[in-house]
């Protein structure tokens, strides 16, 4: 049962092992539904495998990592994701050589343990794995809509920095052809 007045000295934050998969799958779709507005359903069984593998791969990939926030108790109560991501440098826009980023994904704290620091613990995690692999920036993604992201990337001093457009290629294909 969830206890809010959860002594958090109790908190662990530690690497995501294989155990971890199946809960850490659970709460990759409770975000996606979080996201998308969405009612909750379930995972079919190709979608579950999927995302068990993808999360897999990423544990025994050196320029990955993923966190859980573990309670005594209580279990897994969140997750982090971070890969690094290299980019080359051209004079002013950046240095003059590959320049690595940390991306930051697939983040979640279950809403009874959320505001309680739980993933300014996880991220500590994420920045100690940056500073190891000379990450100097870290960046991410969220939907506008999502004010809870939104107030949190802020507090911890995130800035927008750019717009993210997508389209689907079908349709920019048709305009490219039709000008419909
Ligand atoms: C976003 C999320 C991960 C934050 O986790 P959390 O454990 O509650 O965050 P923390 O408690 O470490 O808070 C970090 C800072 O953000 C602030 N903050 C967190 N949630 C906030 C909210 N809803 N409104 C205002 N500020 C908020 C905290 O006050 C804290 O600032 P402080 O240290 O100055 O007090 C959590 O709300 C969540 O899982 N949301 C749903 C999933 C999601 O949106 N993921 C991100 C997708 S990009």
């Amino acid at each position: 049962m969830v206890n809010r007045k959860h002594n958090r000295d109790d908190l662990v934050i530690r690497k995501a092992q294989e155990d971890d998969l199946p809960v850490l799958v659970g709460f990759l779709a409770k975000l996606a539904l979080h996201v998308a507005g969405a009612a909750p359903k379930k995972l079919k069984k190709k979608e579950r495998t999927r995302l068990m593998e993808f999360l897999a791969a990423a544990l025994v990939d050196n320029d990955k990592l993923v966190v859980v926030a573990e309670l005594p108790d209580t279990g897994l109560v969140g997750m982090a994701y971070i890969y690094v991501w290299r980019s080359q440098g051209i004079w002013e826009q950046a240095a003059d050589h590959e320049f690595k980023s940390g991306v930051i994904d697939d983040i979640w704290v279950e809403p009874e343990f959320r505001k309680l620091g739980i993933f300014s613990s996880m991220l500590k995690a994420l920045i100690a794995f940056a500073e190891k692999r000379d990450v100097p920036e870290l960046i991410l993604e969220y939907a506008i809509s999502n004010k809870e992201a939104d107030a949190t990337w802020k507090r911890l001093g995130f800035e927008v920095t750019g717009v993210r457009a997508a389209a689907f290629t079908n349709q920019v294909k048709a305009k490219l052809t039709t000008g419909a």
